[in-house]
């Protein structure tokens, strides 16, 4: 059966190259059938085949705009660390932190001591929640198992996911975020762990498409980021790269050099690294939460967009640089914190994103597209972004279907235990 809505006040198609033109149709239609799009354009062109059981939205405040896509998240780990915001609130920095113990290290711990279940039921609800935000594809990240078991178990996690809720997952294998306490005097002896065993399974059971590194003082050198993104390459993994978040470790330059699809973070990424990321075509991610809750100089998209770098804009939800999954929020910082327009950050979460992720079927409205969609009763993104976000969604849907359908609220027991 064929769906429409007619009479949209405004439709952000995301198509098209400009970032600061979201592709805007004034008095909009769009007709799906199943999980796809078949016709999107203004109502008085709409055939009269999609036109009769049409919603008309005539005389409601409100734009629709594609499904979003959180194109980085650390989406599954155990427990939370607010105990370490507090001592940051009061001056400690996130370097301190990690150097004590705390940091990666101590989610890690809670990491490996969650079950498999526990963490698949606390990760399924976070995704409910982000799908209300009107987020249709979200990129998860392992990277707090750091051992080849509880790393497949985060994946696997990941996997069920997928398979279990109508959001689409793309999964990327972290095990180079940090070096464990256990390999810190023999790290090569991780890197080596990362090559040889957990990348090959990774890629045997085909449990992620990305490989990740986090290359920074304290993490991964230059070089060993090099000879893990290799590796992962040779056994069919794309690379992506966190690169100068806290200082410009020439990491965009390497995410160049090694063709990665993204380079994420970038807030110290000088002029040779922007260079180096247009001349490679690899996508910026930039991650304003982070910079926020770290109180970093923001990465100033500008340059970006002057050299031709297309932007993207994620959550990067994690217990630590980012407790917060709402992408709408991340949206509004990226116009404040990095100077985007609105218009540009909602290409840089839907368009730009799917590129991130080399998916081809969501981030546009436009035919043969997947049916993700939001509907927001705000006068336009202009608006909506001004006021941080403010309304959330009034409507999504996912792959056609609206988010009560097609993502039921989880209910029982076991979901109020596992909320925090
Ligand atoms: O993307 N930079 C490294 N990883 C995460 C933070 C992880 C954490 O603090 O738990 C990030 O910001
Ligand atoms: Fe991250």
């Amino acid at each position: 059966v064929i769906q429409t809505l007619k009479h949209v006040a405004r439709l952000y198609t995301c198509t098209g190259s400009d970032p600061d033109d979201a592709g805007l149709i004034a008095d909009a239609a769009i007709a799906w059938e199943g999980e796809r799009i078949c016709w999107v354009g203004p109502t008085a062109a709409l055939p009269v085949e999609f036109d009769h059981a049409a919603t008309d939205l005539s005389g409601k405040v409100c734009f629709l705009a594609p499904g979003l896509v959180d194109c980085h998240t650390h989406l599954a780990f155990g427990g939370w660390r607010a105990d370490e915001f507090a001592l940051r609130c009061r001056g400690a920095t996130y370097q301190e932190i990690a150097a004590a113990g705390g940091g990666i290290a101590s989610t890690v711990r809670k990491t490996r001591a969650a079950a498999e279940e526990e963490l698949y039921a606390v990760a399924r609800r976070r995704l409910r929640q982000m799908a209300a935000l009107g987020v249709g594809t979200v990129e998860c990240k392992s990277g707090y198992g750091l051992t080849v078991a509880d790393e497949l178990k985060l994946l696997r996690v990941y996997r069920r996911l997928g398979a279990s809720t109508p959001m689409r997952i793309v999964s990327t294998v972290l095990g180079a975020h940090v070096v464990p306490p256990e390999y810190t005097q023999h790290r090569g002896d991780y890197v080596s762990l990362l090559t040889e065993e957990l990348l090959p399974r990774v890629a045997a059971e085909g449990l992620a498409e990305f490989c990740d590194v986090f290359v920074e003082d304290g993490a991964f050198t230059s070089a060993e980021g090099r000879t893990i993104l290799e590796a992962g390459k040779r056994l069919g993994l794309r690379p992506k790269l966190h690169v100068d978040q806290l200082h410009d470790g020439g990491g965009a330059v390497l995410a160049a050099e090694v063709g990665a699809i993204s380079a994420d973070h970038l807030e110290y990424t000088g002029p040779t690294g922007i260079a180096a990321l247009a001349r490679a075509g690899v996508v910026a991610v930039t991650l304003p939460l982070a910079s926020l809750y770290l109180r970093q100089p923001p990465l100033d998209a500008r340059p970006y967009q002057a050299a031709g770098v297309p932007v993207a804009v994620a959550t990067d939800f994690n217990p630590g640089t980012a407790p917060c999954h709402s992408l709408p929020t991340a949206l509004a910082l990226a116009c404040i914190m990095n100077r985007m327009t609105p218009a540009a950050a909602l290409r840089g979460a839907t368009q730009v994103a799917a590129r991130a992720l080399a998916l081809h079927d969501v981030g546009t409205l436009a035919p043969r597209q997947r049916m993700n969609a939001l509907l927001v009763e705000a006068p336009d993104v202009e608006h909506w972004l001004y006021r941080l976000a403010d309304p959330p969604p009034a409507r999504v849907w996912l792959g056609g279907r609206e988010l009560a359908e097609a993502f039921p609220e989880d209910r029982g027991d076991a979901q109020t235990r596992t909320a925090f």
